[in-house]
């Protein structure tokens, strides 16, 4: 089974990035754990702050990948493309934020992917995409 985990902008900077609401985790160190903890799954990581790119790795692997969990970041609260991207491909998109988003600002309530995601999880810190992979499994 074959996962890609795409993280949009700023993510680059987990680790660092406000750790309040964030964590001190970087993407690079959970991925270890998820390895280890899903030995069966093949994992493929992308991440960009650009959101042509996210647009063009949903169309790469949308159509091969087994499961997509996509962190769009702010994109997620913006981004009607993203969200006509999502719909464009047939793997399955599970939604996921690492902060609770709706005990937040009001314009992170609102999602453009919400709609045509398989699900959403948001507030587990890292462990949302543990409960995304659970989720194709
Ligand atoms: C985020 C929540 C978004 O509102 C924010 O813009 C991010 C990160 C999260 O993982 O909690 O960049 O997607």
């Amino acid at each position: 089974m074959q996962i890609v985990i795409i993280n949009g902008p700023n993510l680059n900077l987990l680790g660092t990035r406000e750790p309040e609401i964030y964590g001190n985790s970087t993407v690079e160190e959970y991925l270890k754990i998820l390895i280890a903890e899903f030995p069966s799954v093949d994992f493929v990581y992308f991440q960009s702050n650009i959101e042509g790119e996210i647009i063009n790795k949903l169309h790469e692997v949308g159509f091969s990948a087994d499961g997509i969990i996509l962190n769009a970041g702010g994109y997620t609260h913006t981004s009607i493309a993203i969200g006509d991207a999502i719909k464009a491909i047939k793997t399955p998109v599970v939604e996921v934020h690492l902060s609770n988003v709706f005990a937040r600002e009001s314009f992170r309530h609102e999602s453009f992917l919400t709609p045509v995601c398989k699900g959403c999880i948001s507030g587990f810190g890292m462990q949302s995409y543990k409960l995304a992979v659970q989720s194709f499994i």
